[in-house]
């Protein structure tokens, strides 16, 4: 019997994560918290403010925590828009954790990097594990920055830190916040909706994506895989599928080809050039045999056939 604890249980990834540790476990193992209140109620969620060290204290105690899975952090877009205070709230955050780790009172952590920690000078396509990294947004910074300290309470604390860099990740049930990948939710939601999109990124902007399904296993497989196959110390490279909004929008056609797409880049396109197109994940593959399943196909097909539901809109997906 473990209790496991998700901070961020409302966002993007948390929120499938709660569900398939729950199917794993029970629903009273696996404690959801967030600063928001949950859409429906939850008798084991807990309100958390994961920047305050005394609550986040108090909640591991109280529910006997082994396990964390760190999920709360301001995402490459926004934290541009308030360098500093995301700066604070995404170490505070790991801080705060880290070091219950150090006193022993939390056995195992998660806490996911991304690709954000490259950089412009970082070679672009099948980018390795180990190589230049020069993040330019302050997102990829702080992601750099944790990595660098994780590894650091490993080797000097001993503390179990788990942790993948995460690319863009593509899902149905809770939108985004503020990211640079967002435009690849976005256009689903658009395409079921109005049958067009305009991106904020450029028609040949490749950048590393990933199904969610495949980012959740990869949380859970690296949780649990023997410690001591793990040779990376700081974050797994892991890669699903690399394409361009244009990519993306012809795969979309293939089922709804009234779909019309047209492109108004912003201030997310300069982060999105200084990210790589594609990922070397080999290492991962060797270390805890990670292996991405959805291909672009997979993944659109699926994406539209959920989301299509939950607006109940009845689409004549073609090739469905
Ligand atoms: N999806 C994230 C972002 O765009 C990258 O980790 O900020």
């Amino acid at each position: 019997m473990k209790n496991i604890l998700i901070i961020g249980s409302n966002g993007q990834i948390g929120t499938d994560l709660l569900t398939k540790l729950r199917e794993k476990y029970s629903d009273k193992q696996v404690i959801a918290s967030d600063i928001r209140s949950p859409k429906l109620p939850d008798p084991y969620f807990v309100h958390l403010d994961a920047t305050d060290a005394k609550a986040v204290r108090k909640v591991i105690k109280e529910y006997q925590i082994d396990e964390v899975y760190l999920m709360a952090a301001i995402l490459s877009a926004n934290a541009e828009k308030m360098p500093m205070k995301s700066w604070d709230i995404n170490m505070q955050v790991l801080f705060n954790i880290l070091e219950l780790g150090k006193e022993g009172l939390i056995k195992k952590i998660f806490w996911p990097s991304s690709i954000a920690v490259f950089g412009p000078h970082t070679p672009r396509v099948n980018t390795p594990q180990y190589t230049v990294m020069d993040p330019n947004t302050v997102y990829g910074i702080s992601k750099l920055a944790g990595e660098r300290w994780i590894e650091y309470y490993k080797e000097h604390y001993q503390v179990d830190v788990r942790s993948a860099r995460y690319p863009g990740i593509i899902s149905w049930k809770t939108l985004p916040g503020g990211g640079t990948t967002d435009y690849a939710v976005e256009i689903f939601h658009e395409a079921i909706k109005k049958g067009r999109y305009t991106s904020f990124l450029a028609e040949n902007t490749r950048l590393p994506m990933m199904y969610m399904p495949d980012a959740i296993e990869a949380t859970i497989n690296i949780m649990a895989a023997d410690k001591r196959n793990l040779s990376v110390h700081s974050a797994y490279n892991i890669a699903g599928i690399s394409f361009t909004p244009a990519e993306l929008a012809k795969a979309i056609q293939v089922y709804l080809p009234s779909f019309e797409i047209d492109y108004a880049p912003d201030f997310r396109q300069a982060i999105a050039e200084s990210w790589p197109e594609s990922i070397d994940d080999t290492m991962a593959f060797k270390d805890w045999h990670w292996q991405h399943k959805y291909n672009l196909d997979e993944m659109v097909k699926d994406m539209l056939e959920h989301l299509s539901e939950q607006y109940h809109k009845k689409l004549d997906l073609a090739k469905i």
